[in-house]
């Protein structure tokens, strides 16, 4: 069975001191939940310190962005290998770097690639725009960014890969998808994974939902059989927020 897995996004929030004292908070609310996992995602500048804080069997790191080149002449990049020993996860492709940051399908794709190779988890993150959307090209967009961002992973490795789907326009705009939207687009997800790699490899594969979530919908969301977990972006910024949607993915 998979297990339940919810991701706070700080985004460019919290500096070292913010960063400490949210976590102290935090640690201090979770027991350790055994069938959910807890990963927080703060700024680079933070990752560091927070590892040495953090009770991994409480909650994890993730970074929010990375290079796929393990060394070189890249100016202001962190290279993927850095994190080894201090994140577990990388979040690849949101769509913050995608539309802001004009990251390219090639980039993403290196990027999932060099986490596997350094044993860092991707989370990739694919959604459609709004007027994707309105065109009715979500499954399309769906699976071409999968089929692209996932060239270059093995059968084998799949196990390692979250996706996140995270439709742009609910990103930060308090319009979160229905549960009922969440729920075909998982299905979606999953049936193009398994027709690229077959059923028993796509799964192994986590899909999280993201986008504009709070304490009120996150059940609505954690109780889609298909869906393995959340990828929380303002909400995860308030610890007791937070550690309520966190309750909603425990059972029992
Ligand atoms: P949001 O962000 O929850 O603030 O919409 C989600 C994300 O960007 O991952």
């Amino acid at each position: 069975m998979r297990k339940k897995l919810i991701i706070g996004n700080w985004k460019m929030n919290f500096n070292m001191h913010e960063a400490s004292l949210y976590l102290h908070k935090l640690m201090n609310m979770l027991p350790s939940h055994r069938d959910v996992e807890v990963v927080l995602a703060p700024t680079i500048l933070t990752l560091q310190s927070l590892s040495l804080q953090i009770n991994r069997r409480i909650a994890k790191l993730a970074a929010q962005n990375c290079y796929w080149r393990d060394s070189g002449a890249y100016t202001g990049e962190t290279p993927v290998a850095h994190l080894r020993g201090i994140a577990d996860y990388v979040l690849i492709g949101h769509s913050e770097r995608r539309y802001i940051f004009i990251e390219s399908e090639k980039d993403i794709r290196l990027k999932v690639q060099a986490a596997i190779r350094n044993r860092i988890r991707p989370v990739l993150c694919i959604g459609e725009t709004i007027q994707e959307r309105t065109l009715g090209e979500t499954k399309d967009v769906l699976a071409d960014q999968l089929t692209s961002g996932l060239a270059n992973v093995t059968a084998e490795e799949l196990g390692e890969v979250v996706v996140a789907y995270e439709p742009v326009w609910a990103i930060g705009t308090g319009d979160n998808a229905k549960a009922i939207d969440v729920k075909k687009a998982t299905q979606m997800i999953r049936r193009h994974i398994s027709h690229l790699y077959g059923k028993k490899a796509a799964e192994s594969v986590r899909i999280l939902y993201g986008g504009s979530i709070t304490p009120a919908s996150a059940a609505d969301y954690l109780a889609i059989d298909e869906l393995d977990g959340l990828l929380v972006g303002a909400a995860s910024l308030d610890a007791y927020q937070f550690k309520e949607i966190i309750s909603k993915a425990h059972k029992g």
